[in-house]
């Protein structure tokens, strides 16, 4: 395969082939690799532009049902506090949040069934009509009717990250868990008419690049409007325990190859490659990335919060998390969005289109 064809066409079209994705994930001498996270580079500035996207994270409950091999918060783990925010302290949150600008909430909790349908689709509902902000939901595997009903609260966007798209992977990661169902749910979300997240972790035990072909063709076909990357890290109350580490420039890989291929997703660069790479962040904006996610959870539950040891900012305060995230933004010669950032993959009428340009803003500068 020649390397100056390939990076023209990921250029172009990122029209890629299983052997062309297959050759890429491959590369290894660093000056390949930058070719190949230049490329990505370039089809973020033509398909999305300067603008990074700022999502307020709030990370609801760690308490969790699930048993999944990787993950600290998974249910048999004994060794951690478990809480759960309440409903009145969730929006009071909200309303902090979008006092001081921030356009998006990302709720995130572990699969913890105190927070039913009906309490859920309260706080969306009160959110939204005390605030402006894009409310994402990251709540996991629920029944169709628990997203349609939040999508009629007013949530806008669902994060389900695939975590594996192959599905002999997906079942020895999750004892508890159907690839199946959480294809279905993916699927089942954008029907309703949810701005769909996926994604997926890179160097997870067990994993081949072949299994990460199968996440970059799994972004090419299903064509997700977001999509969360990041590296597993190994947590000690865990069965991987002691297992190491993803690799940062294969996650970069991993980064720039979702870019080439959905061109105009939304792509976080995920607090997990900038914990465990100094200028991991700053990294993955240059390799294709438009968002970041500073995270908000009061510092009280923050700390419980622990999918992964030595989580960036885990234990600093939220308003310098934001800072250093306004940074990194900075350290990238990017600007920060003013719009709400929804999907550049939504039908959207002229005037939404309008505001989807972004603009440097004062009000939140540092
Ligand atoms: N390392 C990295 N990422 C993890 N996640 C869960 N556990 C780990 C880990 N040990 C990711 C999963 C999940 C998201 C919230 O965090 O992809 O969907």
């Amino acid at each position: 395969m020649n390397l100056d064809n390939l990076i023209q066409k990921c250029v172009a079209s990122g029209q890629l082939s299983r052997d062309e994705i297959l050759y890429l994930l491959n590369l290894d001498g660093d000056d390949d690799v930058a070719r190949l996270l230049r490329a990505a580079d370039d089809v973020r500035k033509a398909e999305c532009g300067d603008a990074v996207q700022i999502r307020a994270l709030v990370e609801i409950s760690n308490t969790c049902a699930r048993s999944c091999l990787y993950c600290g918060i998974r249910a048999p783990n004994k060794d951690i506090v478990r809480y759960r925010m309440p409903a009145d302290e969730i929006v009071e949150l909200a309303g902090e949040l979008n006092k001081k600008g921030l356009k998006t909430i990302v709720m995130q909790s572990g699969e913890d069934p105190y927070y039913t349908a009906g309490i859920v689709a309260d706080i969306v509902r009160r959110i939204k009509d005390s605030t402006q902000m894009a409310i994402t939901l990251c709540f996991g595997e629920r029944p169709e009717e628990d997203y349609r009903l939040w999508k009629q609260a007013g949530a806008d966007r669902y994060l389900l990250r695939h975590e594996t798209a192959n599905r002999d992977l997906y079942a020895k990661l999750h004892p508890d868990s159907d690839f199946d169902h959480r294809m279905r749910c993916l699927y089942a979300l954008r029907e309703i008419g949810y701005q769909v997240g996926a994604g997926c972790m890179v160097g997870i035990p067990g994993q081949s690049v072949d299994n990460m072909a199968d996440d970059i063709e799994f972004f090419r076909d299903f064509q997700p409007d977001m999509a969360g990357i990041g590296p597993y890290i190994p947590h000690p109350d865990t069965p991987f325990a002691g297992n190491p580490a993803g690799d940062v420039q294969m996650t970069l890989k991993m980064v720039a190859l979702a870019r080439i291929v959905t061109r105009n997703a939304l792509l976080p660069a995920t607090t997990a490659i900038g914990s465990i790479a100094e200028m991991g962040c700053e990294m993955a904006l240059d390799a294709g990335a438009d968002v970041v996610m500073p995270n908000y959870t009061p510092l009280k539950y923050r700390v419980h919060y622990e999918i992964y040891p030595n989580k960036r900012c885990i234990t600093e305060d939220p308003a310098f998390d934001d800072l250093a995230t306004r940074l990194q933004i900075q350290a990238t010669n990017r600007r920060i969005s003013n719009d709400p950032g929804h999907s550049r993959k939504l039908k959207i009428s002229k005037t939404l289109a309008d505001t989807q340009e972004g603009v440097p803003i004062p009000n939140l500068g540092i």
